[in-house]
């Protein structure tokens, strides 16, 4: 039986079309996409979604007296369907403990920068304004922090000096179109397992990466 996948967006769903995109050409192969969720009505995502003619719901925190009550009916829908695993994809709402408990160990966030470096909103504006060397993004597990759960996946990317806010922002986006699908492929493939803060995969050889480095600005210093 597949993984039930829920994605909860809140905006334009570059994301989630690269998790669709993924699940149809079989690289995702133990999981579907249950159901696509929404805070926000007009996140371009939902038209995505029914593109492919997969569930949605649209749930607005404005119409809840609380955020509590909010998520109550989040959990309530989500368990209609079944879901394994809630994928946080653009998702801009704050989960409190009582969504969390709900799925433990079961979200997983995409967040555009190297955690735990630039936590919270605007991340890549961040790192840009700050002056790093590289930048990046991460695949993490959603614990009651904002952006501190255990780390699955990252990437990372050169910042270039002729680089805007705008041209940096589009090369961490890229490879969160790659580490995305990626992590929800080890975790609906039982790959992973967690030891501590740490998230390793199973019936891993030494991992023979330790001559790979990046140097920035470059240089031959080889
Ligand atoms: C992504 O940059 C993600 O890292 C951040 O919100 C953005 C969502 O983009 N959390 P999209 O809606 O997937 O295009």
């Amino acid at each position: 039986m597949k993984k039930k996948l829920a994605v909860l967006i809140s905006g334009s769903g570059t994301n989630l079309q690269s998790i669709i995109e993924n699940v149809n050409s079989g690289f995702i192969s133990n999981a579907e996409i249950a159901v696509v969720m929404s805070n926000n009505k007009d996140a371009y995502g939902l038209k995505r979604a029914l593109n492919y003619k997969i569930n949605t719901e649209v749930l607005e925190h404005s119409n809840f007296s609380s955020r509590e009550a909010f998520e109550d009916e989040l959990i309530r829908i989500l368990n209609n369907y079944n879901i394994d695993f809630v994928v946080l994809a653009g998702f801009m709402r704050i989960l409190t403990k009582n969504f969390i408990s709900a799925f433990k160990n079961k979200i997983i966030n995409i967040h555009p920068a190297l955690l735990p470096s630039f936590q919270g909103e605007d991340a890549q504006v961040q790192a840009f304004k700050y002056g790093v060397k590289f930048a990046g993004c991460t695949v993490h597990f959603v614990d009651e922090g904002v952006d501190t759960g255990a780390i699955i996946v990252q990437a990372v990317v050169p910042v270039l000096q002729k680089d805007t806010e705008e041209t940096l922002k589009k090369r961490i986006l890229n490879q969160e179109h790659k580490i995305l699908p990626y992590a929800i492929k080890l975790l609906t493939e039982d790959k992973l397992f967690l030891d501590g803060r740490k998230v390793l995969l199973l019936n891993q050889e030494t991992d023979d990466m330790k001559d790979i480095f990046m140097i920035n600005p470059y240089s031959d210093l080889s």
